[in-house]
């Protein structure tokens, strides 16, 4: 894109999501917990409860940002080992401290890594998740690719986002707060209220659940579903390869 022509509103791309998250990495996580009233907690719990890890499940954790779905998972999934990455160090940076308090099984690491091609072997891993990344991919046909590259026959891409509540009463209401509270907010703790705006557009041009579903088949998944938490403000969608 030329650099004289800007993106439109909520369309991601590297340049402006790396910053974004660059600018943000250190009050990422107080603006998450004000921001949700605490609930992301609840839909990270949900996410390892449907994803199904055992205690011999090799995982990777992409755009894992301040490690919360990676930690969640070392806790209560206990899986093997979890890579937990994001392309934006300074996010992975805390991250890693909150590893360096973790003492139970799961063999937890962290690497620097673009979810749109990932520098591993093919059939690496039983389970691949994302949390509120997949939104911020500008190329998620690439992330789809890739993401069935390195699962192993029966393995399951999980993914927590945002959608499309059902409900027009909750959708008004929702899409209010996204438009009022998460700028304001964001700009009160991080200084940076357009990141939030670009945010809140990115949140309202996703994909409904069903388009979701339906992108994840023909990019070539199968047993695709997907459960709503909180009414369907965000959803988690199961493909398998
Ligand atoms: C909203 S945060 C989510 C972080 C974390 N998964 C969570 O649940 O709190 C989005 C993260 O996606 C990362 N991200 C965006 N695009 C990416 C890409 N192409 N490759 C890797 N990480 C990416 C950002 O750096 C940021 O850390």
């Amino acid at each position: 894109m030329p650099v004289d022509e800007k993106p439109a509103a909520g369309q991601p791309t590297t340049e402006r999501v790396k910053g974004i998250f660059t600018n943000i990495a250190p009050s990422y996580d107080l603006f998450n917990i004000l921001s949700s009233f605490g609930i992301d907690r609840l839909w990270r719990r949900s996410t390892v409860r449907l994803a199904r890890p055992d205690h011999k499940s090799v995982m990777l954790d992409l755009a894992a940002g301040t490690g919360d779905l990676t930690m969640a998972f070392a806790r209560l999934g206990k899986p093997a080992s979890i890579l937990s990455t994001d392309f934006v160090p300074e996010m992975l940076e805390v991250g890693k401290k909150k590893a360096a308090a973790y003492d139970g099984p799961t063999k937890i690491e962290f690497e620097v890594v673009d979810a749109q091609d990932l520098p591993f072997d093919d059939a690496k891993f039983d389970i691949v998740t994302i949390a509120f990344g997949v939104r911020n991919l500008p190329d998620r046909a690439a992330n789809f690719r890739e993401v069935q590259r390195v699962l192993k026959p029966g393995g399951r891409y999980v993914i927590l986002e945002f959608t499309t509540p059902p409900s027009p009463f909750v959708r008004w209401f929702y899409h209010m707060y996204l438009r009022v509270v998460i700028p304001n907010l964001g700009g009160l703790l991080t200084g940076d209220k357009p990141s939030f705006q670009y945010l809140n557009d990115s949140i309202r041009a996703f994909p409904t659940q069903l388009a979701l579903g339906a992108e994840l088949h023909a990019a070539g998944f199968s047993r695709v579903n997907w459960h709503n938490l909180t009414f369907g403000i965000v959803a988690v969608h199961i493909a398998e390869v």
